[in-house]
This record gives structure tokens, sequence and C-alpha cells, in this order.
């Protein structure tokens, strides 16, 4: 079983904000917001899978058969520091989700990732899980992350990724090659390459720089 599946979102608006954010113009307060917009538009296809419970509802007109989102609630995890401006984007599409937070750092010389910070519920039992990250680079941090929530319980996770390197996604398949819970992949990018210093090309530079600055 292919342990990672992957969606590259085809779609016109997707493609015209990321062009968007790319741009070495664009400056911090537009990157901010095209990125709140680009993951709302790929959290409705990351959420395809929410699980929801049948309910009925009464119109003005007659009873209706519908559904509503089941518990226990999805769990939304964005990796600081990048991931925090994509949480926006993700609850605006998902308002009655939980917020989980996970600081982990890159090590510029080794690549590898490390915890710094941690919120989450003990735990994450029949959770469904997102994971935010904005550039799936070496795939080290974000298979951390979410082997960090399979371990507390959460049965389903999906993350969502504005970019990615071909090379990410390779590394990410093999570090997940043994995890006994769906993992999808949502990205609104899929880009030639990473380069020597662990960049994807072309890619967007540092991503919590653009949405931060160098802090
Ligand atoms: N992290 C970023 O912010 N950008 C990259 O290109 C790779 C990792």
């Amino acid at each position: 079983m292919a342990a990672v599946d992957v969606t590259v979102i085809d779609h016109p608006l997707v493609a015209h904000k990321l062009t968007a954010l790319r741009d070495v113009e664009t400056d911090s307060p537009t990157f901010r917001r095209l990125t709140e917009e680009l993951v709302t538009l790929l959290a409705y296809e990351a959420t395809r899978e929410v699980r929801v419970t049948p309910t009925t509802v009464q119109t003005p007109v007659a009873p209706a058969d519908g559904v509503r989102l089941a518990l226990p609630k999805p769990l939304v995890v964005p990796i600081l520091r990048a991931g925090l401006g994509m949480l926006e984007g993700m609850t605006r599409l998902v308002p009655t989700a939980e917020v989980g937070f996970v600081g982990m750092v890159r090590n510029e010389e080794t690549l590898e990732p490390s915890t710094y910070a941690e919120r989450l519920p003990e735990d994450l039992s029949g959770r469904q899980c997102y994971v935010l990250d904005p550039m799936l680079a070496t795939g080290g941090t974000l298979a951390a992350a979410v082997r960090f929530l399979v371990d507390r319980g959460a049965d389903h996770i999906t993350c969502i990724c504005l970019l990615a390197a071909p090379e990410g996604i390779e590394r990410l398949t093999q570090l997940l090659d043994d995890l006994h819970v769906p993992c999808t992949l949502v990205l609104a990018g899929l880009d030639e390459r990473l380069n020597e210093k662990g960049y994807i090309v072309p890619g967007l530079g540092d991503a919590g720089d653009r949405l931060y600055g160098v802090v």
C-alpha cells in the first residue's frame, strides 16, 4: 500500500494565486492574504474525506436530510512557524475544527528536523488531523509531524502544502512507508527540484520569511 496519496490541485484560480505568491515583488501583507486564499481552496479538496454524521433539519417548508461534521472534531495542526500563515485559510472553511501546534525547526546544516514546541491533545484516538506546512522540501519535518500525530492515536492524516519538491515527496513516502493509517498530501504545485541549500526550485523562497519577515 502506498503510504502517501498525493493530489496536486489543477485549477486556474489556484495557479493564478500561486503565481502571484511566487513573485519576488509580492510584499508580506499580500503574501499572507494569498496564502490564506490558497489554503481555503486547497482545504476544499483536502476535506473531501472529512467524516460526517447524518442528521435531519427542518426547513421553512419541510424536513430535509443532511449531514453534520462528525465528532471527534477534526484537528488542524500548523507546523510553526510558516504553517501558522495557513491557519486562517483552513479554519475559515472548517471553523469548528480544533487547533493544535507543533514547532519544528530544520537544522540548516544537517537539514534534519527537531521539535521545539508542542501543544496537542494527549490522546488523538479517532481524530482526523490536517497538517499545515507550506513547503515540502526535504520531507523530514512533515514526516516527523505526521509520526508524532499517529503515535498519539490519530487515524487519518491529511497534509496541506503550497509547494513540494519531488525529492520531498519521495522521502516522505519512504519515511512513512510503514504507516498504518491513511495519509494524503494536497498541493497547490509540484516543482522541479531542491537546490543544494534545500530550497524548492523555482519555489517561492523562504515561506516563513516572506510571511513574517526575517526574524
Ligand atoms: N522552506 C521554505 O520556506 N522554502 C523552501 O524552498 C524550502 C523550505
